[in-house]
């Protein structure tokens, strides 16, 4: 895994983007996208560049079960706000959280995403270790799923609602196999909350317990932490 330790999420923000940038230049043309407090940075320099999108397919990695695309709180509401609405791709998937028969659209998400490989999948991570909402103990194997959202999942993105309550209880996740095939990976973490997951993450052992973990094995991982999600990594990964 390569590692880049920036100064803090703005100047994260810009490395991930020139990495984005540089792979669509290179031919990338699906990109698995993400939501969350985390890609922010990214997707406002993407925003203000003048990259052309109108080639580009995106695939999302999760949507919550229960929420309308037009609920502010829908991660379909997320990337139309901070992406697709100022940069219009050529198609974008979202996982449907409305959908009647989840197990099924489950499987009509894996073959958009078997048709569509991935060029360069982003992430971000929890301070679990989870990527997507594959939660610990998920097992390596598996394609998009309905999961369970943990307690202290629902807890830390509680924020983005008016009470933990409101927080949907499940979501419709890519899996950690679909997350593998991408050609390219690249993970963002900042704050000193997710050191602890980043640093288990690239230096602990490769378990189930740890989602994040079963990146160690993908060949193309470009791990991009501010100082503060960094200061539990080993001096030799502090550049
Ligand atoms: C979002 C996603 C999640 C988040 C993770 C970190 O699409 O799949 O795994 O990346 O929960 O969330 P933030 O960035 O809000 O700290």
């Amino acid at each position: 895994m390569k590692v880049i330790v920036t100064e803090n999420k703005i100047q994260g923000g810009a490395k991930a983007f020139e990495i984005f940038e540089k792979g669509i230049k290179d031919g990338a043309k699906t990109l698995g996208l993400a939501t969350g407090s985390t890609p922010e940075t990214l997707y406002q320099n993407w925003v203000k560049s003048d990259l052309n999108c109108e080639n580009l397919t995106s695939i999302n990695l999760d949507e919550y079960v229960g929420l309308t695309p037009d609920n502010p709180q829908s991660y379909h509401y997320f990337m139309q706000k901070h992406l697709f609405d100022k940069k219009p791709f050529k198609k974008t998937y979202v996982p449907d959280g409305m959908a009647k028969d989840v197990a099924a659209y489950c499987k009509q998400y894996d073959q958009i995403i078997k048709e569509n490989p991935i060029d360069i999948q982003l992430l971000g991570i929890g301070r679990n270790g989870h990527i997507a909402f594959n939660e610990p103990g998920t097992p390596f194997d598996i394609g998009t799923h309905e999961v369970k959202l943990t307690k202290n999942t629902i807890k830390a993105n509680s924020r983005f609602f008016d009470n933990e309550d409101e927080v949907p209880k499940s979501a419709i996740c890519m899996g950690t196999a679909n997350i593998m095939q991408s050609k390219k990976i690249v993970l963002m973490a900042f704050g000193e909350k997710k050191a602890h997951a980043v640093k288990e993450m690239i230096e602990g052992p490769i378990t189930e317990d740890v989602p994040a973990s079963i990146l160690q094995k993908h060949p193309d991982v470009t791990v991009i932490v501010d100082k503060a999600a960094a200061q539990e990594l080993d001096d030799k990964y502090k550049n």
